[in-house]
């Protein structure tokens, strides 16, 4: 099956919230706050008011209802009034007659801010108590009773860095004023629901008045989630206010500096292991940076604090997290939502933990991998655990013993060039951890011709979770995929949808299809029936579009079946919710069964490192993938390959750096870089065989953060290849691994 939209895209026809342009349409520019902490003592927009073009400058005196937009945690104005906590917060908006115009008076608004004292550093601000949400602590066992007994203890400290999400479609939205008085929103958002909840509660109305609709992403990446409705609830005020459509696109630059990135974390993790290298005690501290607001930052920790032991199965375990407030924008959603944090500092103590042992780091992931019935500290217990056949399986296939030789022979051969390899064990917990969250529904319409309309609340983010929905329906009503159009999401057709976030989009949007396709099928066995003078419409099934009876191919036709149903006077139409079940959390104990099912894999990864130079290259990662009986392989490969390249790009060329005033110094994509084709190492993706997931949709598994953690191999398999040119450099554990900072290691004084 071809990705449903593949020849719109080829060609450039594909339409994205940009591309649609009223006449009349008025934009939007925002003024942003230039400090990270302090406080409005003067706000002037006057002259800007003035210039010519310019049609209005909102502020937040203009929001006619509350000035609020934080979801979890109502921390967040929507513009801001007294204080302003972060540079890039947004204090006004200009509404002008052209793009150009309205950033052009930008300059002419006055503010006057009486700076304060910013923070910018997670430890820094959990010693000042600034913190969101209570601390959270898992336990399992009893560390403190092991500690005495571990024959091995290692300790250490770990600092990941921000991550940019780099959406090739930058943040965007455009409202248009309706009849009624309400709005027709388009957003380029991940959860177009909660832009609904929002923008309403922004101005004052009922949930009716708003009407969000989202054509499709070019990208999210977690980054808009939350953060696609500052700019969706700032166009509305303006189209409200102005009775105009208005129109709000960030350019990458102001995207950049005005929106949040992957979490930073600065973490320090303890270790008892016995000589044999049995993991006996992990304890671990997690200091998130949150950024300015709440966001989804108590989420994100959650989802570390449930990934803090990785693919491993440890007894004795205390993990305590702290989301911590800083002047920066608030850090949100980002691939793997706070899991690839955890997982990092897991590996970086085994890590350590084999450099006192002086065994293969791989030695001790083999010997603690989970194995079936394993408790997590959350309480779970694993089932259908898979950690350990998708390693064999990638030992067995990658050859591994004559690629290590292979290394070995390189690294001996050659003086100025070093290789280094590593593994990574995935383990990765599938549904929101929030467990109201995991609920969906689907519409699906067969028109009188036979041709079929889904609509569902997942958004396409450039994921092809169109191309799943539509695999989904085709095999429920055995129909040809051509049949079938899933339509763009819009909250009057499917209400209080989730985001599409957590992996979930497929799953649960995928389950509540297939059962709105039953409920029509089964009206439609009850129509062949009748036709077929059967009284058992359970006897009557559908293949490849032809009516059977009894296992026996008869002459009637989905065509033929649909047009008799209409006839009949028989509804043609269904809706149906999906709530995932038996799981739950409960946050007092810190125990539950808060995952539908797991998701497994091994990756290795395989660099090249340039001695003289400090640069590298990623040569390979050969992943063995547990994903369920795959929906759609195509699919679920490319999210293997683009995951493990985007994992790669967090931990080694990514860096994000601000000023000692907070103001971000990487504010260009040639400032930032990421990954490119040149970067990408080759990417060799097999999908564990035999491995229907009795949990999951047809057996699959979801698919879109989890590959992200492969790249978490490719940061040690660089520390390897360092060990390789100098046994004694020092090992720091902070990401990402530059090839400046992998000179600087190898040539640091001792
Ligand atoms: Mo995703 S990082 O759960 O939007």
């Amino acid at each position: 099956m071809k990705r449903t939209e593949a020849e719109l895209h080829a060609r450039g026809e594909a339409l994205f919230t940009a591309d649609y342009l009223p006449e009349g349409t008025l934009f939007a520019a925002v003024f942003a706050s230039p400090e990270a902490h302090g406080e409005v003592s003067h706000l002037d927009t006057g002259a800007a008011r003035s210039q010519a073009g310019v049609v209005a400058v909102l502020t937040a005196k203009d929001i006619p209802g509350e000035n609020q937009i934080g979801n979890l945690i109502q921390d967040e104005p929507l513009l801001a009034t007294r204080e302003v906590h972060y540079v890039g917060q947004p204090i006004a908006l200009v509404v002008a007659k052209s793009e150009a115009l309205a950033r052009r008076a930008l300059a002419a608004i006055h503010v006057v801010i009486q700076s304060r004292p910013a923070v910018f550093e997670p430890r820094e601000a959990f010693k000042r108590g600034n913190l969101i949400g209570p601390v959270r602590t898992f336990v399992l066992g009893d560390v403190d009773r092991i500690w005495p007994r571990c024959e091995v203890m290692v300790e250490g400290r770990v600092d990941t860095g921000a991550q940019e999400h780099v959406y090739m479609e930058t943040q965007n939205a455009l409202a248009i004023p309706r009849e009624d008085g309400g709005l027709k929103v388009f957003s380029s958002t991940q959860a177009p629901s909660m832009g609904q909840r929002l923008i309403a509660r922004v101005l004052g109305c009922a949930m009716h008045q708003i009407e969000v609709e989202v054509p499709r992403l070019g990208g999210a990446f977690g980054g808009k989630e939350e953060q696609a409705t500052p700019w969706a609830a700032l166009a509305a005020l303006a189209a409200h206010r102005l009775q105009k459509p208005v129109k709000l696109a960030l350019r990458r630059r102001e995207d950049l500096r005005m929106t949040g990135k992957r979490h930073p974390y600065s973490s320090d993790f303890k270790m008892g292991l016995s000589k044999e290298g049995q993991i006996l005690a992990y304890e671990a501290h997690y200091y998130q940076n949150a950024g300015a607001t709440a966001d989804l930052s108590t989420a994100v920790l959650e989802r570390s604090l449930f990934h803090a032991t990785g693919s491993y199965f440890i007894p004795n375990v205390r993990i305590q997290g702290a989301c911590c407030r800083t002047n920066l924008p608030s850090n949100t959603a980002c691939r793997g939502f706070g899991a690839p944090q955890a997982t990092f500092v897991m590996e970086a103590a085994l890590f350590r933990a084999a450099q006192v042992l002086k065994v293969d780091p791989a030695a001790l992931q083999r010997k603690n991998l989970l194995r079936e019935g394993d408790p997590f500290p959350y309480g779970m217990r694993v089932e259908n655990c898979r950690a350990e056949a998708c390693w064999e399986e990638s030992v067995r296939r990658y050859e591994l013993s004559a690629l290590e030789e292979r290394i070995a022979r390189f690294n001996a051969e050659h003086g100025l060039e070093k290789k280094g390899i590593a593994r990574l064990p995935l383990c990765f917990g599938i549904s929101f951890t929030s467990t109201f969250l995991n609920q969906a529904s689907a519409l699906v319409h067969v028109y009188t011709d036979g041709s079929v309309s889904v609509s569902t609340g997942a958004i396409e983010v450039g994921q092809g979770v169109k191309a799943k929905i539509q695999a989904v329906a085709a095999r429920t009503f055995s129909i040809a995929p051509e049949r079938i159009k899933v339509e763009n999401t819009t909250t009057t057709r499917i209400a209080n949808a989730s985001p599409t976030a957590a992996s979930t989009a497929a799953d649960l949007n995928g389950h509540a299809t297939r059962l709105a396709c039953l409920t029509i099928a089964k009206r439609l066995q009850e129509t062949a029936a009748r036709l077929l003078s059967c009284d058992r419409p359970e006897a009557i099934g559908i293949i490849d579009e032809m009516v059977y009876l009894d296992g026996v191919r008869t002459d009637l036709r989905w065509e033929q079946l649909i047009a008799q149903t209409y006839l009949d006077r028989i509804g043609l139409s269904a809706h149906a919710h999906y709530a995932t079940p038996q799981i739950y959390f409960d946050r007092n104990q810190e125990k539950g069964r808060p995952f539908a099912y797991h998701v497994f894999g091994t990756a290795i990864v395989e660099v090249t490192l340039d001695g003289l130079r400090g640069t590298y290259r990623f040569d390979s990662i050969k992943v063995t993938h547990d994903a369920g009986a795959s929906l759609h392989p195509a699919i679920d490969r490319g999210q293997v390959e683009g995951g493990a390249v985007q994992g790669l790009g967090w931990l080694t060329l990514e860096e994000i750096l601000s000023d000692d005033q907070g103001r971000l110094l990487t504010d260009t994509l040639t400032d930032y870089k990421i990954p490119d084709l040149y970067f990408a190492p080759e990417v060799h993706v097999h999908f564990l065989e035999q491995a229907e997931n009795p949990e999951g949709l047809f057996h699959s598994k979801a698919i879109g953060e989890p590959p992200f953690l492969y790249g978490i191999a490719g940061y040690f398999a660089l520390l390897k290849a360092m060990q390789h040119f100098r046994p004694e450099v020092k090992m720091d554990f902070a990401a990402p691994l530059t090839p400046e900072k992998v000179l600087m290691a190898l040539y640091a004084e001792a």
